[in-house]
């Protein structure tokens, strides 16, 4: 697996303030943003995997929009308050450009916990592993990710990993953790 995709970003795993993704595009996703906005941008192989998922939600009759791709260093900057729920500069997976905020016309195009409880929201955490995506920040492993429960943020990890965290129900950190301790066991 390409270790550009799978690539732990926390606040214990920061990516360099100067790190900006190569092969970002605008692939044309529905979005609450108009054309030009940089936040329409993600990488290549995310914003193809992104571009499937919304049309086969689309063609089941789901309405997903894109409300936050990619993050350059500056404007998480700009955005950082403090609150848990807007990852410090250099701590967000927005600024590898492989992480997606999504929501529907149901709740507004809100990014609150409530999405969790639309079809939309439902369809997606079913169904987001089958384009190599994960629910990065799920309920009741706050403790472990740092980032409160947000059913509304996927991130690209390859089909192969998504398929893998979604059957065992690790987290990233989770996953890194484990095969750190194997990795020791064996040496
Ligand atoms: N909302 C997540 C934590 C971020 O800002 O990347
Ligand atoms: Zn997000």
């Amino acid at each position: 697996m390409p270790y550009l995709y799978t690539r732990l970003i926390n606040k214990t795993h920061p990516l360099p303030s100067d790190y900006v993704p190569e092969n970002l595009i605008d692939i044309g996703i529905p979005f609450d943003a108009p054309p030009g906005d940089p936040k329409r941008l993600l990488e290549k192989r995310a914003a193809k995997a992104a571009l499937r998922l919304i049309n086969t939600a689309c063609q089941e009759g789901l309405c997903l929009y894109g409300i936050s791709g990619y993050r350059s260093y500056k404007r998480q900057m700009e955005l950082y308050t403090g609150s848990p729920y807007v990852a410090a500069p250099g701590t967000s997976e927005h600024q590898s450009g492989l992480a997606l905020d999504l929501s529907c016309p149901a709740i507004r195009m809100q990014l609150i916990p409530e999405f969790s409880h639309t079809p939309e929201g439902q369809w997606l955490a079913r169904n987001a592993s089958l384009y190599g995506f994960i629910l990065r920040y799920p309920k009741n492993k706050e403790s472990i990710t740092g980032v409160p429960y947000e059913p509304w943020h996927i991130r690209y990890v390859t089909r192969e990993l998504a398929g893998y965290l979604k059957l065992t129900g690790l987290t990233l950190e989770e996953y890194f953790a484990f095969s750190l301790s194997n990795s020791l066991q064996n040496q």
